[in-house]
């Protein structure tokens, strides 16, 4: 299947190929989607430190070279998916202003390698009073008249899970400039947001971080303000990604030809749950059949499924759904998933073909 890198926006920042790469479980790193609120900062790794404060018994900052050195190498394989994925069906619904019209490119899976986040927070010892660690980026975001780092936090109980890492490398070769060079944060499970990149500062608070993308973005909220229909601070604030898949071949309008059609995608439980079923359906889904599932994940990444449906001349509408090892499963339709931003659409896949 041909793929091309499609761009959002006109700054080059935020990109995916779709269809996505599925020639194996690990994602060609000249492949992953790119997702920067800012242009790349530059940084000198000679003179770059990674400081580590707040509600911390020794405030430390580490070079590069000391945190390989300090601590052990930590491997996780990962599929980190973007809260903007599958966007673009909300636009069905009505528009979606400032927000970028992803389609379910934005999801890559990758070996990244670093330090784990445990093991630098032992280090520095933590204060019984920390409750959040909050990730700053270096780059230089603008949005209501103030330019401030990307930022987020993730809590405690996350944070002390040995896989989430300060990622260092990813498929053998150190991060690219764009994916977060020198260091990044790498939260398996959880939305892309959190996976904070040019990591310049971890910080423990006694609250979630104050940072625009964690207060006032990347958060789920179902009712539209009246004063300001943009501002979702009073929604939830987005953790981890939930059940999902999506139909990767057929395309969206292919025109096919044989009646016995292949259907294929990915499918990933979720917060790192297993796959209990992937269903596919041919009728926009009254009636579904059980997916193979062909290459069947790590605990932390998507895995790929394929399935058979015998369509006669005229137009169908394909249709996927996952249910993870919880039982979550996905929503029927967009309106189940809607939110005031678009963020984690994981509404039944749906895609119309036509067979001649
Ligand atoms: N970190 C910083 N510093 N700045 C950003 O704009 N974007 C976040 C996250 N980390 C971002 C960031 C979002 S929304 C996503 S989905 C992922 O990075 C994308 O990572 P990638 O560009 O390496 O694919």
């Amino acid at each position: 299947m041909l793929s091309r890198r499609l761009t959002h926006g006109t700054d080059g920042l935020n990109t995916g190929v779709w269809p996505v790469q599925m020639a194996g479980l690990i994602t060609a790193t000249e492949h992953f989607f790119t997702r920067s609120h800012a242009p790349i900062p530059s940084i000198d790794v000679r003179t770059w430190r990674l400081e580590v404060g707040g509600l911390v018994e020794r405030p430390t900052q580490f070079s590069l070279a000391e945190l390989t050195r300090e601590f052990p190498t930590c491997e996780v394989t990962a599929t980190l998916a973007c809260a903007g994925i599958r966007r673009e069906e909300f636009l069905s619904l009505g528009p979606l202003p400032g927000e970028l019209p992803w389609g379910p490119e934005p999801i890559s899976t990758g070996r990244w390698s670093g330090v784990s986040l445990a093991a630098v927070l032992q280090a520095v010892g933590v204060s019984s009073r920390a409750r959040h660690v909050e990730f700053a980026g270096l780059d230089q975001v603008a949005r209501n008249g103030d330019t401030f780092g990307f930022g987020g936090s993730i809590d405690m109980v996350k944070a002390l899970q040995s896989d989430v890492l300060l990622a260092i490398a990813v498929n053998g070769a150190p991060l690219a400039r764009q994916h977060g060079y020198p260091l990044r944060a790498l939260v398996p499970g959880w939305i892309g947001a959190r996976s904070v990149k040019w990591l310049g500062r971890i910080n423990l608070l006694q609250e979630p971080s104050a940072n625009y993308f964690q207060a006032k973005a990347y958060r789920s909220q179902r009712h539209i303000a009246k004063d300001d229909p943009r501002d979702v601070s009073k929604g939830e604030a987005l953790t981890a990604i939930p059940v999902n898949s999506v139909i990767v071949d057929p395309v969206q309008h292919a025109v096919l030809r044989s009646r016995l059609q292949q259907v294929r995608g990915w499918a990933i439980g979720s917060n790192g749950e297993s796959l209990r079923s992937v269903e596919i359906s041919a009728d926009g889904g009254s009636s579904w059949s059980r997916a193979t599932i062909t290459l069947a994940g790590e605990k932390w990444t998507w895995s790929f499924w394929e399935g058979e449906v015998r369509l006669p001349p005229g137009n169908h509408v394909l249709a996927a759904r996952a249910t993870d090892a919880r039982g979550a499963t996905q929503p029927a339709t967009l309106d189940e998933s809607w939110n005031v931003k678009g963020y984690n659409n994981n509404a039944w896949h749906r895609v119309p073909v036509t067979v001649r």
